[in-house]
């Protein structure tokens, strides 16, 4: 198979979306406390049996170890602190590392924003001091992973898509984990990384509607969540799961699961993320489990080039999220994520929203670029290409000040 894929507004083929107020059995959702009751574990089971697969609960023993405190980070106006979390079940262990910014001027606890990282904790900023990763990562030489590891070299070369003293000069603390500490992002059969601590007897794969990658990625923020309920700095009822791209689709995932996101922000998500699959613009379901076998469960490769038979589409993804606000990203060349997929996830899931008594999405027509849309369902398009920009920071910081100081 090519990608070959349709970039044309033109050529987007007519579509009808599943209705995330109609229940399976063709009745209308009436009120909110069914939708909470009925519907939404309904939509739930539907996402985890076709898409990303079911996801255990918390492993059977979990410990925290602080290995490093810095109250003088960042000259002075930070605390850097990293955890490691072991955790075991079928006595097997895997450990991930979360690497914590506070602010030291802001009252605690604090706010906070977690977002997995793809090159490990050193690469988001210059700081000499974060522990360099010794996890299997893509092996990037321009970016100083050599032969799959990390080296001094990497330390720092993503931090254009972190702004560390810009979060910590507004008042935020910012969260990141490696997501390879979760699972290593290459189709090895589920054999490294999280899976096999929940394989039952004799089981040697996740069977065809459990967790891919995605799945794992997004259990792993769920399981820094419980580290933060145990750190007096972090405000529990101020944690915002953030993503780009890959990492994007798992913010969303575990927002959708767990209500303990307080805001869900994807940057850049687009197919398997915040794009309508029915349009068939951009990447597509079958694009996305060529290349990437290990995302997604089995069952989800009944659905390439059957987008129309998927009983969901992901306006209810974002639909699960309600009456959480939750923020979404586009750029205007990043074609491959469909923008105006993303904004339509947007627009059909606000009904349920606005149902919720929230006020929802406030437009109904997509925005020009540089024009972010603030209310429950906030959404921006900047020029660019797909990336996580300064730009991109800005607004999901403006978003969390809108809602946290607002409520
Ligand atoms: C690929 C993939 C996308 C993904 C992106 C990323 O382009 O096709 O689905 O979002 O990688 O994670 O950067």
């Amino acid at each position: 198979m090519g990608l070959d894929a349709n970039f044309e507004e033109a050529k987007v083929p007519e579509y009808n979306l599943p209705d995330p107020l109609i229940y399976l059995d063709g009745t209308k959702v009436t009120n909110g406390k069914f939708w909470f009751r009925k519907r939404r574990p309904e939509i739930l089971e539907l996402f985890e049996r076709h898409m990303y697969g079911k996801m255990p609960g918390k492993p059977e023993k979990m410990s925290f170890e602080i290995t490093s405190i810095d109250k003088d980070a960042l000259q002075g106006k930070a605390t850097r602190k990293e955890i490691s979390v072991v955790m075991e079940n079928n006595h097997i262990e895997i450990q991930m590392d979360i690497l914590i910014y506070l602010p030291n001027f802001q009252p605690k606890p604090v706010a906070n924003f977690i977002a997995l990282n793809f090159f490990g904790n050193q690469s988001i900023h210059q700081d000499p001091n974060i522990t360099l990763s010794n996890q299997w990562m893509p092996t990037k030489i321009a970016y100083g992973i050599v032969k799959h590891r990390a080296t001094e070299k990497s330390r720092g070369v993503r931090s254009s898509k972190w702004p560390v003293e810009l979060i910590i000069d507004r008042g935020y603390a910012l969260s990141t984990i490696y997501s390879g500490d979760i699972d290593p992002d290459f189709d090895d059969g589920f054999q490294n990384g999280v899976h096999p601590l929940f394989y039952k007897k004799g089981q040697t794969k996740p069977a065809a509607d459990e967790w891919g990658t995605i799945g794992a990625w997004a259990w792993g923020l769920r399981r820094a969540v419980d580290y933060f309920e145990r750190d007096d700095d972090i405000d529990n009822s101020r944690v915002i799961a953030m993503g780009h791209s890959r990492l994007g689709k798992a913010a969303l995932w575990a927002g959708a699961n767990d209500q303990r996101f307080a805001i869900v922000i994807s940057n850049n998500s687009g197919c398997g993320g915040a794009a309508l699959y029915r349009r068939k613009f951009g990447e597509t379901i079958s694009h996305i489990n060529y290349q990437f076998p290990h995302w997604f469960c089995e069952n989800f490769k009944k659905y390439n080039d059957k987008e129309d038979e998927l009983p969901v589409d992901q306006h209810m993804l974002i639909s699960l999220i309600a009456p959480r606000p939750v923020y979404i990203a586009s750029a205007e060349k990043d074609l491959w994520s469909d923008p105006r997929g993303e904004f339509l996830s947007a627009k059909h899931a606000d009904p349920v929203f606005k149902m919720l008594g929230t006020g929802g999405l406030k437009v109904d027509e997509m925005p020009e670029a540089h024009r972010p849309i603030l209310s429950t369902i906030g959404y921006h398009i900047r020029e660019g290409d797909h990336d996580v920009l300064k730009y991109d920071w800005d607004k999901y910081l403006d978003f969390a000040d809108y809602h946290f100081i607002n409520v």
